[in-house]
């Protein structure tokens, strides 16, 4: 990778994104190489012994999406999971059998989980309302936590949360793997690296089609997921955080529910969720952003265009739900001399593609294997799933009452206090680039 000083040329600063892409793709490789167990069998207690060993509470979508991606990894083994639901306990002993792989333990109580030495971390993927009260069950035991997004439904709770990682003793990840996605992790290198100069602009979208079915329905109903813009979009808000470097000043939105779940009713209660929405945000140091969201596409797609002073850069994807269609991203970077100045393929190979979320969970697990064995990661902390959540919650609340939300003056209103120490996220209080990288 080419290194960035601010005493370079422009052509110098600004690195080869297939070199870069190279260098992504082969630190993962390596990785799953390292711990690779010398039997095929990733999960057997035996020959993983020394890896760490990883329990799974809530296997629905998500639990299982992060039991394939371990076993493909072998850089950790599951040793049991807990559910409520026996269909989400079959499914997940399927993952297992199916690929070749030792079944875990099934716990019938959670605190069979909790109680079993041989746990060294506890991953948390049952529904966003259940988050807090699962983290108090397993708390007192001090072990490493994954926590899928978003962190909690309300503010209280996400605040709660956040403060709550500040003291516990061991590290708390959160599941905004989003960010691992190739083209965001290009992008956010390359905006990093001052590539498009001092950032101005961020423009998001998601186009996809409806949310899927769940068990239970729970994110069908805002009071069990937070509201759409906190249980889908905090990944994107908490990319347009990052890449804006500042706290949310003004939130503007304007949304609804115009095609999705208007006649859907589960145990007699009516979905409530919106299907789409259009986000514009003020941050404090004057950066401006956009988000799109519309959930009644056939497809997916999803855009970001980083304008700064230097230029603009855009970074794409397009996937589908559709069986057998994989997705592919590119990212192009409006620079005079940039080597993605007219647009580069950065689709991850397909064992990689294939690893969930189009690879981004293999990325994250990664990252939290290095916090279950003591090592520092950059991954998503709970302050910044805290600010993700901020800043979704004040657009929800800005289509709620058809106004310009202030942040600051809604939080003192709302007797919520989330600038204390540690749960201001680093990345938010960082100098601009037009202070880190003057020319
Ligand atoms: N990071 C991502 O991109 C991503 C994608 C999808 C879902 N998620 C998140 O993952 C979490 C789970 O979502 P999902 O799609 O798997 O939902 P799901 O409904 O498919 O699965 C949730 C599972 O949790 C179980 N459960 C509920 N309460 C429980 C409890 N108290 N103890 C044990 N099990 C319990 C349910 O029985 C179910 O099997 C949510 O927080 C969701 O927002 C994240």
């Amino acid at each position: 990778m080419v290194a960035v000083s601010r005493h370079c040329t422009r052509i110098e600063v600004i690195a080869s994104v297939k070199e870069q892409l190279d260098i992504i793709i082969s630190d993962l490789q390596a990785s799953m190489g390292r711990h690779t167990p010398k039997s095929a069998n990733a999960n057997e207690s035996e020959t993983g012994a020394s890896t760490p060993a990883y329990a799974i509470i809530g296997t629905g979508m998500m639990g299982r999406e992060h039991i394939r991606a371990i076993l493909q990894l072998k850089q950790a083994r599951i040793v049991g999971i807990f559910d409520e639901d026996a269909g989400s306990v079959n499914r997940a002993i399927r993952e297992f059998t199916q690929s070749g792989h030792e079944a875990p333990a099934v716990y019938t109580e959670l605190d069979d989980l909790t109680n079993d030495d041989r746990v060294d971390a506890i991953l948390i993927c049952t529904p966003n309302f259940t988050h807090r009260q699962v983290f108090d069950a397993v708390k007192h035991t001090e072990k490493p936590i994954f926590l899928e997004k978003p962190m909690a439904t309300t503010l209280e709770d996400a605040i709660y949360l956040a403060e709550a990682s500040l003291s516990y003793p061991s590290s708390i990840l959160l599941g905004m793997q989003y960010r691992y996605k190739s083209q965001y992790q290009l992008a956010l290198s390359a905006i990093n690296n001052g590539d498009v100069g001092s950032v101005k602009m961020i423009s998001l979208c998601e186009y996809r089609p409806a949310f899927l079915p769940k068990v239970k329905e729970w994110n069908k109903f805002a009071i069990y997921s937070g509201g759409t813009l906190v249980e889908k979009c905090c990944h994107y808000f908490d990319l347009m955080n990052r890449i804006a470097a500042s706290l949310p000043a003004h939130v503007f939105a304007s949304g609804g529910r115009a095609v999705n779940f208007k006649d859907f009713s589960y145990e007699g209660q009516a979905s409530d969720i919106d299907d789409h929405a259009l986000v514009i945000v003020e941050y404090e140091n004057g950066v401006r952003g956009q988000f799109t969201l519309n959930m009644f596409s056939e497809e997916l797609y999803e855009g970001l265009t980083v304008s700064g002073d230097r230029g603009t850069l855009r970074a794409e994807e397009q996937a589908s739900f559709k069986p057998g269609r994989g997705s592919s991203s590119k990212i192009t970077v409006e620079v005079p001399g940039h080597t993605a100045y007219d647009g580069f393929d950065c689709t991850f190979p397909s064992a990689i593609e294939s690893g969930g979320h189009y690879g981004s969970t293999l990325f994250e697990h990664v990252r939290f294997a290095k916090r279950v064995q003591g090592q520092q990661s950059d991954g998503a902390s709970c302050a910044e799933g805290l600010w993700a959540i901020i800043t979704a919650w004040m657009a929800q609340e800005s289509i709620r009452t058809n106004t310009v939300v202030d942040v600051r003056e809604t939080l003192a209103r709302l007797g919520l206090d989330p600038f204390g120490e540690g749960l201001i996220p680093e990345i938010n209080q960082r100098p601009t680039s037009d202070e880190t990288n003057p020319s």
